[in-house]
């Protein structure tokens, strides 16, 4: 679909980005030739992630809520490449707990790590963007960030505020030749994400019966989308849905009727 070597010269951060979406992002990245730094916070996960790709990356253990170690994610990744081109904030938490039954530690947990953690590593990359006069922010977001998020109420409040983070950030640093975008997929293959939210098989069903495309995304097609957002310079503040129009039918992670029907079967944790 990209001309070959379409990134080479470039390079970037993905944070969460040695498993699911991150990884399938970074495969695509570095194919088309960008340099790389994986940020997670398990070493042998980031270890596994960098041998199965060709190009030249570094593995950063961080975790995305501590600004001082985001700070020296960020002072590495520029170490060693000299620039940092694109910053694709991809860590995230989540699993299915209704609010009733969710302490105060797990909605925090996964605020801190999505919502922090987004403002954290954007707020590092800012100033090396700015001297450059040209950066791509990709916020990963999800399509019941503006619908309602019944049983995943922590994740979708996160989603929800970066979703006005990206927007903030747009305005406040389009004019230093940054563009802020959130790409929004539903349920994407072979993710942990979709291991987690998936858990109890009434969801899933319930989920792909929204689906007007009748199957889930392919990783790469989410990664597709990004590195047209790496090229796109006048898209700027967008939230784009990648998830086959599920949100159409579907305002939230799954239909607001089955939602006490789910409860019963939910397993203790997922
Ligand atoms: N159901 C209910 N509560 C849960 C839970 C579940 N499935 N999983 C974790 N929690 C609670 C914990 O019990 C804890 O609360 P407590 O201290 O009141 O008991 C709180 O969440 C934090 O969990 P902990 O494992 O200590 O925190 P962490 O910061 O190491 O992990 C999470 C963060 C909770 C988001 C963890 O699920 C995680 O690391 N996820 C990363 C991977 C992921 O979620 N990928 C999918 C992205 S879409």
């Amino acid at each position: 679909m990209f001309k070959e070597q379409l990134l080479k010269g470039k390079s970037g951060i993905i944070t969460g980005g040695s498993s699911g979406i991150g990884l399938m992002v970074a495969e695509l990245f570095s194919s088309l030739g960008a340099g790389l730094t994986l940020c997670g916070r398990n070493g042998e996960k980031l270890k596994e992630a960098k041998n199965r790709l060709s190009g030249e990356v570094l593995g950063v253990s961080a975790d995305v809520r501590k600004g001082d170690e985001v700070d020296a994610l960020v002072e590495k990744h520029v170490g060693h490449f000299g620039k940092v081109d694109f910053l694709i904030n991809n860590a995230a938490g989540n699993f299915l707990c209704p609010l009733e039954n969710m302490s105060e530690n797990a909605f925090r947990s996964v605020n801190d790590i999505v919502t922090l953690g987004t403002f954290l590593t954007s707020k590092a990359v800012f100033p090396h963007m700015k001297i450059q006069g040209r950066g791509t922010i990709i916020n990963t977001g999800t399509t019941y960030a503006y619908g309602h998020g019944a049983l995943v109420g922590h994740s979708g409040a996160a989603k929800a505020a970066v979703m006005n983070l990206t927007k903030t950030m747009a305005v406040e640093w389009g004019p230093y030749g940054i563009c802020c975008n959130m790409v929004a997929p539903g349920p994407v293959k072979d993710t942990e994400g979709v291991r987690r939210l998936m858990g109890a098989p009434e969801l899933a069903g319930a989920m792909m019966q929204s689906a007007p495309i009748a199957r889930m995304a392919e990783g790469v097609e989410v990664a597709e989308l990004m590195v047209f957002l790496m090229e796109a310079r006048y898209i700027n503040g967008a939230v784009i849905p990648i998830d086959g129009g599920i949100h159409l039918n579907c305002p939230g992670l799954l239909p607001s009727h089955i939602v006490e029907e789910v409860k019963r079967v939910l397993p203790a944790k997922v």
